[in-house]
C-alpha cells in the first residue's frame, strides 16, 4: 500500500493524494484543497500545537504513554544514575555523543573559562530593587549579555557560536547566584573553578565568611541529578519559544532571555514554586480532601500534576522522589512531604485524575528538595532555567542549521470585521 493519504473534499467530490512521511503529512500539502481555483486553500487549525510537529529533531525523545524520556537515545534514568556531572550531559545534548576523556576536559575548560561576568553586568544587577524577583533579574541580565558580546549575532560562524554557548552555560549559574545574593543583601561570591559545576553554584549561593566553601556532597549530587533531569524536554513551551525567536536569526542571548521568560509561567517552569504555595495553602493533612474536592469542582489545579505529553508517570518525577529521601536524610524531612504524598495517593486512585491521566510531573517533588536545601521559593524557576539553558541552546543550534526552517510565521483564521469605512468622531456611537 502507498504511503499516501487520499482526501475526499465532499464539498466538491474532488480527491487528493497527500504523501505520508514519518507518520505525518506536510500541512502545506493541504493548500491544494480548494472549492474555487482562486481560493487560498486548506489550512490546519491547531491552537497550542496539540497535534503539530513544527520541527524535525534528533535531540530528545519522549513517549508520553510509556513515560519514556531519552537525551540523544540515552534513557534519563541511566543518565541520572551514571553521569557524575551535569556538564557531561550538556555536552551530549549539544554534540550528540557522550564526550571521551579529552573532549570532556576541553569542554569543561571552555565552560569554566567563562564563569565570570563583566563587572558592569554586576553593576547592572545592582540596579534592581532589593525585592526584585530573581527570575526577573535572571531574564533581564541574560538579555543584557547581548550588549556585551555584539559578535554573538554572527550565528553562522561556528567558532563564534561555540564561544557564546560556552559563555552562556558558564555564566548562567553566576547570574543566578548573583541575583540571589542581591535579593538577600549579601556580597557576591565569585566563581571557584576548582569546584564542580554544581559545587561552584552552591558556593556562589551560600558561601559566607569561610575561606573556602565546604560543598555538601549529598547536595552536590542532588543538584547534579536535578540539573540533568531538567536539561531538556523536547518541544516544550520555552524551547518552542527559543526556536521561534532564534528563527529570526537574532543573537542567542536575546533568544535565551525569551525562552526563560516563557519558562517562568506557572503552567511551565513556574509550577514547582506554585506547588509549594499550594502545599502551604493546604496547610495540613486533614485539609487535603477539601482541597481535592475543590480541584474536582474546577476551582484551581493540582499544581505539579498533569502534562501535555506524559499521560503516565513523568520518569523524572520518579527519580526526584527517590532523591528526596537522600536529601531529607541530611536536612530532615520537609514537613510538606506528607501533604504531597497524600495528594499523590488520592490523585492516583481518584477517577477525576485517573480519567484525565494526571500524574505527578517533574515539578511536583523538586520544590520540596530545593526548599530543604535552603533555596527560597521564588528562586525555583531560576533553578529550572540554569540547566535548561543547554537544552535551549542545543535546539537553537539545530534550528538555525536546519535547511527545512525559515522565520517562524504562522497563519490565522480571521474572524474579525469585513472591510468598513472610517467613522468621523461626531458619527460614532
Ligand atoms: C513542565 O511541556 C513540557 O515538556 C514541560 C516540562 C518541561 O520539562 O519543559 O515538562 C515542564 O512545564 C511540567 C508541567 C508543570 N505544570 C504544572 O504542574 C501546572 C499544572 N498542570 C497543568 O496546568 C497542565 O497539566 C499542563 C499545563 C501541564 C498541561 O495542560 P494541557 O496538556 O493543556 O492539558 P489540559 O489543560 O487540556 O488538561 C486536560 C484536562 C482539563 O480538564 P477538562 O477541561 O478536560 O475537564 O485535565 C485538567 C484540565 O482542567 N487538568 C488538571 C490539571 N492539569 C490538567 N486538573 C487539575 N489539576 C491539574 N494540574
Amino acid at each position: 500500500m502507498p504511503d499516501t493519504l487520499t482526501i475526499t473534499d465532499n464539498r466538491t467530490g474532488k480527491q487528493y493524494e497527500v504523501p505520508i512521511e514519518n507518520d505525518t503529512i506536510k500541512a502545506i500539502d493541504l493548500r491544494k484543497i480548494k472549492v474555487k481555483d482562486d481560493d487560498f486553500g486548506m489550512m490546519a487549525y491547531d491552537p497550542a500545537f496539540m497535534n503539530t510537529a513544527s520541527v524535525k529533531s534528533k535531540i530528545t525523545y519522549i513517549d508520553g504513554d510509556k513515560g519514556i524520556l531519552r537525551y540523544r537515545g540515552y534513557p534519563i534514568e541511566q543518565l541520572a544514575e551514571n553521569s557524575t556531572s551535569y556538564l557531561q550531559v550538556a555536552y551530549l545534548l549539544l554534540h550528540g555523543e557522550l564526550p571521551n576523556q579529552q573532549q570532556r576536559e576541553e569542554w569543561r575548560a571552555n565552560v569554566k573559562g567563562h564563569t565570570f561576568i563583566h563587572e558592569n553586568v554586576k553593576k547592572l544587577m545592582e540596579g534592581f530593587r532589593y525585592d526584585a524577583h530573581p527570575m526577573g533579574m535572571f531574564i533581564s541580565t541574560l538579555a543584557a549579555l547581548s550588549t556585551f558580546y555584539p559578535e554573538a549575532k554572527n550565528i553562522f560562524d561556528e567558532a563564534t557560536r561555540k564561544k557564546q554557548i560556552y559563555r552562556m552555560i558558564g555564566k548562567v549559574p553566576t547570574i543566578a547566584a548573583f541575583a540571589y545574593r542581591h535579593s538577600k543583601g549579601l556580597p557576591y561570591i565569585y566563581p571557584d573553578n576548582d569546584l564542580t559545576y554544581a559545587g561552584n553554584f552552591l558556593s556562589m549561593m551560600f558561601k559566607m565568611a569561610e575561606p573556602t566553601y565546604k560543598v555538601n556532597p549529598v547536595f552536590e549530587r542532588a543538584l547534579t541529578i536535578l540539573f540533568i533531569l531538567h536539561a531538556d524536554h523536547e518541544q516544550n513551551c520555552s524551547t518552542n519559544t527559543m526556536r521561534g525567536i532564534g528563527s529570526s536569526h537574532v543573537d542567542p542571548y536575546s533568544a535565551c532571555a525569551g525562552a526563560a521568560a516563557a519558562l517562568w509561567g506557572p503552567l511551565h517552569g513556574g509550577a514547582n514554586e506554585a506547588v509549594l504555595h499550594m502545599l502551604d495553602e493546604i496547610g495540613s493533612l486533614n485539609n487535603v480532601p477539601a482541597f481535592i474536592k475543590a480541584v474536582k469542582e474546577g476551582k484551581g489545579k493540582l499544581m505539579g500534576f498533569g502534562h501535555r505529553v506524559y499521560k503516565n508517570y513523568d520518569p523524572r518525577a520518579k527519580v526526584i522522589k527517590k532523591l528526596a529521601d537522600e536529601v531529607f536524610a541530611v536536612t530532615g524531612k520537609n514537613p510538606k512531604l506528607d501533604i504531597a504524598l497524600e495528594l499523590e495517593r488520592i490523585a492516583l486512585e481518584d477517577e477525576y485524575f485517573v480519567k484525565r491521566k494526571l500524574y505527578p510531573n517533574v515539578d511536583f517533588y523538586s520544590g520540596l528538595i530545593y526548599q530543604s536545601m535552603g533555596f527560597s521559593m521564588d528562586f525555583f524557576p531560576v533553578l529550572f532555567a540554569i540547566p535548561r539553558t543547554a537544552g535551549w541552546l542545543a535546539h537553537w543550534q539545530e534550528h538555525i542549521l536546519d535547511p527545512d526552517q525559515k522565520i517562524a510565521r504562522p497563519r490565522q483564521i480571521y474572524l474579525g470585521p469585513a472591510e468598513r469605512n472610517w467613522v468621523p468622531m461626531d458619527k460614532r456611537k
